[in-house]
């Protein structure tokens, strides 16, 4: 299904003869999505209790001294922006929807694409990037991933969640008050053994894997910058 006036889908670029489904129309194309739910993504996320996120955030914020500099990558509303100013971190989001990032005006927000983040190398003693690499194509992840090594300093750390599976492809937005058909997003599964092998090539070590099931299953991954690869 392609929304009206949008760009062409993973579908009919193939049509087309050209690999959108590796590039910026499919990116382009879920941007558009966001556009139109984030009020009602906003809403729906920025009340829920979400224990395994607090789990990971705790995760996450032990090994960092108070102050430390954290980007939250894919911010949306900036729910997660907020937990970890909460636990001590300074915080700074980015996120490439105008619509996700006023949702809620957290302040200190950056319109940004995380695959070309307005960071100095090294800048960041931490990264934060959850259910955001599930909208990124995957023949595309190992370059944000390497973006993502650019920005953190040696020694820094992240914190990943992935949406665990097979296969990539639009999905209609779904939510409680029901499916709205009209907008779609699109989705990239990940094979846990896969992606771990995209960390280490990226130049990320392992500390801890997590598994959480709502209604996707997802896999957050607290990595240590391990060493250069540039
Ligand atoms: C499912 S939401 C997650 C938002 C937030 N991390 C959270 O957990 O509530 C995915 C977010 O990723 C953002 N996003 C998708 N592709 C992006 C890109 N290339 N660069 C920056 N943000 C992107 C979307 O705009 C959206 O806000």
């Amino acid at each position: 299904m392609t929304e009206p006036g949008a760009e062409p889908t993973a579908e009919n670029a193939a049509e087309a003869g050209t690999a959108a489904t590796a590039g910026a129309d499919v990116v382009a194309g879920t941007q558009r999505a966001y556009t139109r739910i984030a009020r009602r993504y906003a809403q729906r996320w920025s009340s829920a209790s979400n224990p395994w996120i607090e789990a990971a955030a705790d995760r996450f914020t032990a090994p960092l001294p108070a102050g430390a500099l954290v980007a939250d990558v894919g911010c949306g509303p900036g729910n997660d922006t907020l937990r970890l100013r909460e636990r001590g971190l300074r915080v700074h989001g980015f996120d490439l929807s105008h619509a996700m990032l006023t949702a809620r005006d957290v302040p200190g927000q950056v319109r940004a694409d995380l695959r070309a983040l307005p960071l100095a190398d090294a800048a960041l003693d931490g990264l934060w990037c959850v259910a955001v690499l599930l909208h990124i194509p995957r023949k595309a992840v190992p370059a944000a991933l390497a973006e993502f090594h650019r920005v953190l300093r040696p020694g820094g750390h992240a914190l990943i969640t992935i949406a665990e599976g097979d296969g990539e492809g639009w999905e209609p937005y779904a939510h409680p008050s029901g499916a709205d058909e009209a907008v779609e997003r699109y989705f990239v599964y990940h094979a846990r053994e896969a992606f771990a092998g995209l960390l280490a090539a990226a130049g990320f070590e392992i500390l801890w894997t997590g598994c959480a099931t709502t209604h996707r299953t997802w896999l957050s991954l607290h990595l240590r910058r391990i060493r250069g690869v540039h």
